[in-house]
C-alpha cells in the first residue's frame, strides 16, 4: 500500500506541471547555447545575434550565414542537421565554417537550439 502510493504521487506531480517545466527546459537549453556561442567565437563570424555580421565576416567568401534567413542554409534547418553541420564544419564551396568535433554531442545540440531560436524571434526586433 505504502509503496503503491510512492509510485503514484510522484508520477501525478510530474505530469500536473509537465507543459512548465517543457516550456522551462527549453529556455534552459538555448541560454546554454548562447553560453557556448559566446565561448566558442561563433559570434567572430556571425556576430554575437547571429546576423552575419560579426568582426571578420566582411573578409569572409562565401560569407557566414545570417542564422534569421532559414532560406540561406545550405545543409538541414532542424536541430540534429545543424548540429551535424556543426561536427562536420561546412567548407565544400570553400567557406571558413570549421568543425566543432571537439565539442560533445549534447554541446552542439544546445548550439543549435540557440541557433534555431534566433530565426525564430519576431522580425524586426532589436538585439542590439
Ligand atoms: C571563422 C568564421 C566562423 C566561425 C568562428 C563560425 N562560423 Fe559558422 N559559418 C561560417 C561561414 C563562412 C559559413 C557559411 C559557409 C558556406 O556558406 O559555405 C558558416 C555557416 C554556418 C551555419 C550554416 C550551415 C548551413 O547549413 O548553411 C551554421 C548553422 C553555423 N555556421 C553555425 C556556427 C556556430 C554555432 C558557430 C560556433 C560554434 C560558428 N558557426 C562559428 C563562418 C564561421
Amino acid at each position: 500500500m505504502r509503496a503503491g502510493l510512492l509510485l503514484i504521487v510522484p508520477i501525478l506531480a510530474a505530469s500536473a506541471c509537465l507543459p512548465d517545466r517543457q516550456a522551462a527546459s527549453m529556455a534552459d537549453e538555448i541560454t546554454a547555447g548562447q553560453r557556448l556561442y559566446a565561448a566558442n567565437g561563433c559570434g567572430t563570424c556571425h556576430g554575437m545575434t547571429g546576423r552575419g555580421d560579426g568582426p571578420v565576416a566582411k573578409t569572409l567568401n562565401p560569407p557566414p550565414r545570417d542564422f534569421r534567413d532559414e532560406g540561406a542554409f545550405k545543409n538541414g534547418v532542424d536541430p540534429g542537421s545543424i548540429a551535424n553541420t556543426l561536427a562536420t564544419g561546412l567548407t565544400r564551396d570553400g567557406g571558413q565554417m570549421q568543425s566543432y568535433f571537439h565539442l560533445s554531442d549534447r554541446e552542439r545540440y544546445l548550439l543549435a537550439r540557440f541557433v534555431i531560436s534566433l530565426r525564430e524571434s519576431p522580425t524586426g526586433a532589436t538585439h542590439e
